[in-house]
């Protein structure tokens, strides 16, 4: 079996899901449930003895001491993060505790158990780690994308907290030879994705009738990936990558974010031609060090691993609309008053 960390999450989530489709492979699933993981993501797998869901932390070594030693996985993907840019602006502490603090503990624990196994398990245990393209800075208008070479240049305290966890395990891989993979992936979007990040709370405003803030100018460019194309990817790094290295993973889809909104827009007048969703774009303060533009070059993993995404923007795009629009039920669910509060705090 494999170990998933940050399962309940928005991607960790659609990974277990589309795991257990593609491969059938057993997963025990360590998520701490913050605010932003939900074991409603994972209804559909109740009484599926293939998925142990254990509540608990990244960062309690005798907790993921313990997992090791019961279930002998042999592959963990390291989804467990904070993960919203805007909230590390108003609080990094939890974004060091749990992306560089945590991750450190379980690259710990796992060089710890992963050195006492027999040498044929420790030739074929992987250890993979999502990361971000946030860790490689912003780009000017033009440039080339970001490569696996590209040198660390992180703004935020998000992604510095995520570029630190990225030296750690470079580090176990060189020091210690822990067999490591790590990704380095851009903007996903798709089913299941908190409404706190941009496709999401545009979404779920425009359907409210409120209205759609945009920081700055609108022209911030980001490279979105369709969630599912990421959850290959994954699955293609954990099957053929060669540990140590890392591999980037795009959408090649550049868009700027106010023709990002104006999409959505576009997606829900299809089915409400009444109602002009784009009136309602609102320019906003912009975000504070906000990163201008995002591009994956993926021809690494196009070309070593025969990887490439499957959906474009606008067949991703549809079907994340269509998601939100027929699963209520769950975004009552995350609405809860913490996400009200959050709302009033960013957006006031
Ligand atoms: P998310 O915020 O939706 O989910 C994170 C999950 O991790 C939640 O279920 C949460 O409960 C869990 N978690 C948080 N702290 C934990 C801890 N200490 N121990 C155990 N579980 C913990 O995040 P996401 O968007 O699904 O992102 C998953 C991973 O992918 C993150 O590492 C993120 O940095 C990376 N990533 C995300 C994107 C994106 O666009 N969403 C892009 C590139 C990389
Ligand atoms: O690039 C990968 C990263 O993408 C991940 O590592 C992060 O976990 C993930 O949150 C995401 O970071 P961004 O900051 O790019 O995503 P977000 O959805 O917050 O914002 C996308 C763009 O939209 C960004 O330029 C800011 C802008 N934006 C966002 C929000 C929430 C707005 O204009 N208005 C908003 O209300």
């Amino acid at each position: 079996m494999i170990l998933v960390t940050g399962g309940a999450g928005f991607i960790g989530a659609n990974f277990v899901l589309d795991w257990l489709a593609a491969t059938g492979e057993p997963v025990v699933n360590l998520d701490k449930l913050t605010y932003a993981g939900n074991l409603g993501n994972l209804a559909s797998l109740s009484g599926d003895d293939r998925h142990v869901f254990v509540r608990g932390d990244i960062g309690d070594r005798d907790r993921v001491d313990g997992l090791l030693r019961e279930y002998r996985p042999r592959a963990i993907v390291n989804f467990a993060a904070e993960t919203h840019v805007d909230r590390s602006i108003h609080g990094p502490a939890a974004f060091i505790e749990t992306n560089v603090v945590g991750t450190f503990n379980l690259l710990d624990a796992t060089r710890a158990w992963w050195a006492a196994l027999a040498q044929a398990e420790r030739d074929e245990f992987r250890f993979l780690h999502v990361s971000t393209d946030e860790v490689y800075g912003s780009l000017d208008a033009g440039a080339p994308g970001f490569s696996e070479v590209t040198p660390f240049a992180p703004n935020s305290p998000y992604s510095a907290s995520k570029a630190a966890a990225d030296h750690l395990v470079r580090a176990y891989r060189h020091t210690y030879g822990l067999p490591t993979l790590t990704t380095n992936c851009s903007n996903n979007y798709g089913p299941r994705q908190f409404p706190e990040k941009l496709i999401p709370l545009m979404i779920v405003n425009a359907i409210g009738g409120k209205p759609l803030p945009v920081y700055g100018d609108g022209l911030n460019v980001r490279d979105w990936l369709y969630v599912g194309d990421h959850c290959s990817a994954i699955r293609a790094v954990l099957a053929g990558g060669v540990p140590g290295e890392t591999y980037n993973v795009g959408g090649n889809a550049e868009m700027a974010n106010i023709d990002v909104v104006r999409s959505i827009c576009e997606v829900l007048s299809e089915a409400d031609p009444d109602t002009d969703y784009a009136a309602l774009v609102t320019y906003v303060t912009d975000r504070p060090g906000h990163d201008r533009r995002y591009a994956i070059d993926a021809g690494k993993i196009r070309r070593e691993l025969g990887w490439e995404p499957a959906e474009t923007f606008a067949s991703g795009l549809r079907q994340t609309v269509r998601w939100y629009l027929g699963n209520a039920d769950w975004l009552a669910s995350v609405s809860s008053k913490d996400y009200q509060k959050w709302i009033s705090l960013q957006y006031a």
